[in-house]
């Protein structure tokens, strides 16, 4: 038996394709087997038909009772607002001047910025994030810090450092011509090295002078391999803005169109206040957008239009856009996103918000068969949930008749502590405190 197997028994879900638009897209072993080989996916099925699998000498860990799913997918969180999270202000605007511009200043200094990455890397892992899109600062030194935190976990990370040139606080502003330059050493550092993937990261429009972003859009085509991620559309002060900024420009979301910053692996934050016209776009460049509720309702910027995002057939995921988000909790965020939803007179079933922080987030960063879901040799990054984590989602878990059901109370209710513990390319990262833990029901 190779000493690098393993393999865990509980009720399995994972998807193979989008639930909201094929009925056969999901994967339910409620006795299931998931056994791991060399930090991959071996096989992931039913019990009963993969137990004689199993190396000889391979001890199968039981999770029955509880349920695995892929690891938690956030395509866009800023880790330097790590310690602003829950900071209050009328709007966008005057919440990057009075929080975030102060707190993003403190990252020139680069033991700061690692001991907020170790802290956020550890947040996101007790909520069961496995990969996220982050912001850095404009410092390479934050840069350096996030990635050699997430290279010593041996984490799928994806992240850059964000490039700004005006109407910002000088002591938080590169130059165009500087920005490319530290960007282009910066991937050749981190992109690829281990799990670490980098992506190009001009704040957004209203920060970047046209230079800047010409010089964005060509390392975009110089690096196709690589990402890219920027805010677009979050709030009507913002659209405004960039309107009188970019006055040639047909929409906000045409400025980044025009210099050739809309391709696969581009992750677009918000996109609110678009039109039919952008999200066309959206689709057939592959560009996908970021939806961040729990961010949209504290800051007050509006609500995802899920009818028309879907009629468009853009790639969606979900986002937590800490410390504009309030919660680092992936299930948090589908409790909010359900609620969106709703008020757009949309019905999100929990299977396709699930989809959404799994397998939805892999495929709208062209990372399918890499994270996601567990296809054979696909990395074994995964979260155990527990249904009865707390007393009220036990004694309502007790009571689900359906798998949507199920997962629906994890949504609704669940947050970190429904979290019993995470692994990263076959490697536990995280296992909650048993002190936390409530007497059997
Ligand atoms: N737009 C530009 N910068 C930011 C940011 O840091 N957070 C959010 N939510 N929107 C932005
Ligand atoms: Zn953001």
């Amino acid at each position: 038996a190779s000493s690098a197997c393993q393999a865990y028994r509980a009720s399995i879900l994972h998807f193979t394709a989008d639930p909201a638009f094929d009925d056969k897209a999901h994967a339910w072993h409620e006795d299931g087997l998931l056994i791991i080989d060399g930090g991959r996916v071996h096989a992931a099925g039913d019990h009963s038909q993969l137990r004689d699998a199993v190396p000889e000498g391979v001890q199968v860990q039981d999770f029955r009772g509880k349920l695995i799913v892929p690891g938690f997918i956030d395509t866009h969180i800023h880790y330097p607002q790590t310690d602003m999270i829950a900071s209050p202000a009328p709007g966008l605007l005057p919440w990057l001047e009075t929080y975030t511009f102060p707190t993003e200043r403190k990252f020139a200094d680069g033991e700061h910025a690692r001991e907020v990455a170790s802290f956020f890397l550890d947040e996101l892992l007790r909520c069961g994030t496995t990969t996220a899109m982050v912001y850095c600062t404009v410092h390479p030194s934050s840069v350096n810090a996030f990635f050699g935190e997430s290279d010593k976990r041996n984490l799928r990370m994806v992240a850059g450092k964000i490039m700004m040139d005006r109407n910002c606080p000088e002591f938080l502003s590169d130059t165009a011509e500087g920005g490319a330059r530290d960007s282009e050493e910066l991937i050749n550092k981190w992109h690829k090295h281990g799990r670490q993937l980098y992506a190009l990261t001009p704040r957004f429009a209203p920060t970047s002078t046209e230079a800047q972003l010409q010089l964005a859009g060509e390392l975009a085509r110089a690096y196709p391999d690589t990402f890219l991620q920027t805010h677009v559309a979050e709030n009507t002060d913002e659209v405004a803005w960039v309107k009188s900024l970019f006055p040639n420009s047909r929409s906000y979301l045409d400025v980044y169109d025009h210099y050739g910053m809309m391709r696969p692996r581009a992750m677009y934050a918000h996109c609110i206040w678009l039109d039919d016209h952008d999200r066309a776009r959206m689709r057939e460049t592959q560009s996908a957008a970021s939806i961040c509720p729990t961010s949209n309702l504290f800051l007050g910027s509006g609500l995802f239009d899920f009818a028309r995002a879907d009629a468009a057939q853009v790639p969606l995921s979900l986002a937590t856009d800490v410390g504009g988000g309030t919660s680092f909790s992936m299930l948090q965020t589908m409790n909010e996103v359900y609620k969106v939803g709703r008020m757009g007179g949309t019905y999100l079933p929990a299977l396709r918000m699930f989809y959404m922080a799994t397998l939805g987030g892999a495929r709208s960063m062209q990372l399918e068969g890499t994270i996601g879901n567990f296809a054979p040799g696909v990395e074994a990054d995964f979260v155990v949930l527990d249904p009865k984590a707390t007393p009220l989602l036990a004694r309502r878990t007790a009571r689900t008749e359906s798998l949507e059901e199920l997962l629906f109370a994890f949504a609704l209710l669940g947050d970190d502590r429904a979290i019993a513990a995470t692994y990263s390319a076959g490697r536990q990262v995280h296992v909650r405190d048993a002190r936390q833990d409530v007497p059997e029901l």
